[in-house]
């Protein structure tokens, strides 16, 4: 079977009505940000089911504009720590925290695709319909997760991130009291081989989260003022920053001049604040603790989406491509979660190492609107050939594109169909 047709095969395989899980065994549920890159896939052959994934997934948002991480449609015990854990006593069942906020600019794309074929007349009224949403949740992000006003977004836990087990939650993560966490089974080293993911104080840490939050009524204010983990998440940051700036496009398609002159306003504070996350010293954007004030001081993949976030300083863009040809020149394939030169690299393990295809898609993308078009074609084409390599894996190896976590992934099937191939 081509390429095409495997990657299309997955998504219908992974879809279970109207949502789409990134991978049956160890992921059988909706989650945020997978599911808002699975809709740019659906787009390449079904537009009707592309947006119906990004709708499907903010029927499960909170009324305070909050989007969880996980929707659990339905219960699984393959996975932990599932619904009763989380307890967050909402309808759907959902998780307590949120994830990397894509979903504006993948509505703005499949908008702009459905204008593209002559479709925009049947689609508006959806549109109309999503944007208070996104809305809502961008204003949630402002409002709760933006304490000290700098237009970056402050993660109350690891899984926000997307990133898991990235080093720059190690040292924000040592005041979390891990003795009362108890026993527990975890799944994922049940269906994966343990060297691919995060270690036992990592997992102990993040149920920490989870009880503290939980213990808390899942009061999001209060976690905020409360939660020993603190950090403003580079990757989340600059996703936000453009996710403002597509609904900005948005609300102005729309004719919504007051939310239009709000996200503005959004978009200012984060231009003026988000320097906060540049580390002078590493010549890097990083992410940084708010509580302690200290630049985690680790080249990752997501310091490269300031190029996606929009950001034009011309010695802060030197400096990063200065990193990546370093990067690009130590590994045929990029772009690793962590930087190869760290002494804590590791080819397989999760975000310590393996190149992601939908961090790779927004790097490449941002790159080559900012005129780095040689940077950005290599970072695509990287990315099809891991794929044209091994298939459609979670995540792969940079040095040698060996596939790493679960097989017959959804985002990487859709990354293929929207952008690698
Ligand atoms: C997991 O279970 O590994 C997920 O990344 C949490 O979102």
């Amino acid at each position: 079977m081509d390429l095409d047709s495997r990657a299309k095969a997955i998504l219908t395989a992974n879809d279970r009505g109207g949502y789409t899980v990134p991978n049956g065994r160890v992921y059988p549920f909706q989650w945020n940000w997978d599911s808002a890159f699975v809709a740019l896939g659906f787009d390449a052959f079904d537009r009707e089911r592309a947006w119906t994934e990004v709708e499907t997934l903010f029927k499960a948002q909170w009324d305070d504009g909050f989007l969880p991480h996980i929707v659990f449609w339905k219960d699984d015990p393959g996975y932990f720590p599932g619904p009763s854990v989380w307890a967050t006593g909402h309808d759907p069942v959902t998780s307590g925290i949120t994830q990397p906020p894509v979903a504006a600019t993948v509505v703005r794309k499949l908008w702009e695709s459905a204008h593209a074929a002559g479709q925009g007349d049947a689609f508006r009224a959806r549109l109309e319909a999503l944007f208070p949403k996104l809305l809502a949740w961008h204003r949630w992000f402002r409002d709760v997760r933006d304490p000290d006003k700098r237009g970056v977004v402050v993660a109350m836990h690891p899984w926000e991130t997307g990133r898991d087990n990235s080093p720059e939650w190690d040292a924000p993560g040592e005041p979390i009291d891990v003795s009362n966490v108890g026993d527990y089974v975890r799944r994922d080293t049940s269906h994966l081989d343990a060297k691919m993911r995060p270690t036992k104080l990592e997992y102990d840490r993040y149920l920490a989260l989870v009880q503290w939050g939980r213990a808390r009524g899942w009061d999001h204010a209060e976690i905020a003022r409360t939660n020993p983990f603190q950090v403003a998440d580079v990757g989340m940051s600059m996703i936000l920053l453009r996710a403002n700036r597509d609904l900005l496009w948005l609300a102005e398609e729309l004719g919504r001049d007051a939310d239009a002159a709000e996200i503005d306003a959004i978009i200012a504070t984060a231009e003026a604040g988000i320097d906060w996350l540049w580390d002078e010293d590493r010549h890097c954007w990083c992410s940084r603790d708010r509580l302690t004030g200290k630049h985690s001081g680790f080249v990752t993949s997501a310091s490269f989406l300031s190029f996606y976030a929009g950001l034009h300083d011309p010695a802060k863009d030197a400096g990063m491509l200065t990193h990546f040809e370093r990067i690009g020149a130590r590994v045929p394939c990029l772009m690793p979660s962590l930087d190869p030169d760290d002494p804590g690299f590791q080819m397989i393990r999760y975000w310590r190492g393996p190149v992601w295809a939908v961090v790779n898609y927004m790097i490449g993308t941002g790159l080559t609107e900012c005129g780095y078009d040689a940077q950005g074609e290599r970072v695509r084409r990287n990315t099809a050939e891991l794929m044209e390599k091994n298939g459609f894996y979670e995540a792969y190896s940079p040095i040698d594109g060996t596939g790493s976590g679960g097989d017959d992934f959804s985002w990487t099937a859709a990354i293929w169909l929207a952008w690698a191939r």
